[in-house]
Formats: C-alpha cells, structure tokens, sequence
C-alpha cells in the first residue's frame, strides 16, 4: 500500500512538473524580456538618467545570474520550432556552448555586482556585462 501510495505521488509531482513547464518557449521569452527590463532600469542609472541606488543594481545583476540560470532549462527537445521563437538552432547543435555563454553571463553578473559600490563601478560591470547580449544573440539567434 505504502509503495503504491508513494508511486502515486511521485507520478504526480512528476506530471506537475510537466505541467509548469509545457510551454518551455514562452517561459524562456517571459525570462528574456525581465532581462530586457533590468537592462532599461541599468541602462538609465549608466546614463544618470535615474540615481545610482545600490540594492537597485543589485537587483539588476541578480535578475541576470537568476535568469541565466533559468534559461538553460529551457530549450529542451521538441522546443526548437514554435511560438515565434528566436531560437537559433545552433542551440542544440551546440549545447555546451551555449550554456557557457549562459555560465559566463551569469559569473560576470555576480562578479560585476559584487564590485559596483557606486556609480563608476557599476557603469563599468554593467558596460562588461552586457556585451554578452549581443555577443550571445549573434550566435545564437536567429533574426526574424
Ligand atoms: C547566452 C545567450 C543569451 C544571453 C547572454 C542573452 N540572451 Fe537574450 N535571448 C537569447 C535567446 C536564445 C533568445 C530567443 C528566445 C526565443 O525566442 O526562444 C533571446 C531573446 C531575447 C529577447 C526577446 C524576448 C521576446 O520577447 O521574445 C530580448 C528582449 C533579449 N533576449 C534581451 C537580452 C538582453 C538585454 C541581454 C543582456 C543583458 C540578453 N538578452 C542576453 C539568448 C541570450
């Protein structure tokens, strides 16, 4: 009975787990687009447009490195084509190069927020940091 009980529980966290994830292409464009809105608020506090606020930039970075994370769970099989996804199919062709780019986003966010104690420092982690948008997309992105 115990047995069957605990089959039965884990078939079902199995199968929510699936349901959480069933539109890995959405989620992957919905963690992108949070990515793009930390870098509007980075890009206004480089430009003196907004103050610099350090548990503001914190944030900033931290959405990056969180993001990164998530990313690299989100292009399972079957998630190439769909959804009007940018997805380059470089992706699979070249997973491990594609999550060490997703790696070195996330460790340059971490080291960037870690040294941005004021304005100049962040202007300089978040200047390093962000290239890896650009850097990332012509590789692995295909343009519409
Ligand atoms: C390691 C790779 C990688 C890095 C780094 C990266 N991106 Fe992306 N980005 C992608 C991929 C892949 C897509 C396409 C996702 C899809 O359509 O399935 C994307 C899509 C996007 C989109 C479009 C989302 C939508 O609405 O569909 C925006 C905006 C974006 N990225 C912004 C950024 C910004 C800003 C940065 C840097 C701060 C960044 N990205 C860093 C890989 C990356």
């Amino acid at each position: 009975m115990i047995r069957v009980a605990l089959v039965a529980a884990c078939l079902t966290i199995g199968l929510s787990a699936v349901v959480a994830q069933t539109n890995p292409i959405v989620e992957r464009q919905n963690t992108m687009k949070s990515i793009g809105a930390a870098t509007r608020d980075g890009a206004a506090i480089a430009k003196g447009e907004a103050p610099f606020d350090a548990a503001k930039v914190q944030a900033i970075f931290k959405t990056y490195s969180d993001s990164a994370k998530k990313m690299a769970t989100l292009f399972p099989d079957g998630s190439q084509t769909g959804d009007k996804t940018t997805a380059a199919p470089k992706i699979w062709e070249d997973q491990a190069g594609f999550k060490a780019s997703l790696a070195k986003f996330d460790s340059e966010a971490s080291a960037a927020s870690a040294a941005a104690t004021d304005l100049a420092s962040f202007r300089t982690g978040f200047g390093n940091v962000t290239k890896n948008c650009g850097t990332c997309h012509e590789t692995y992105r295909v343009k519409r």
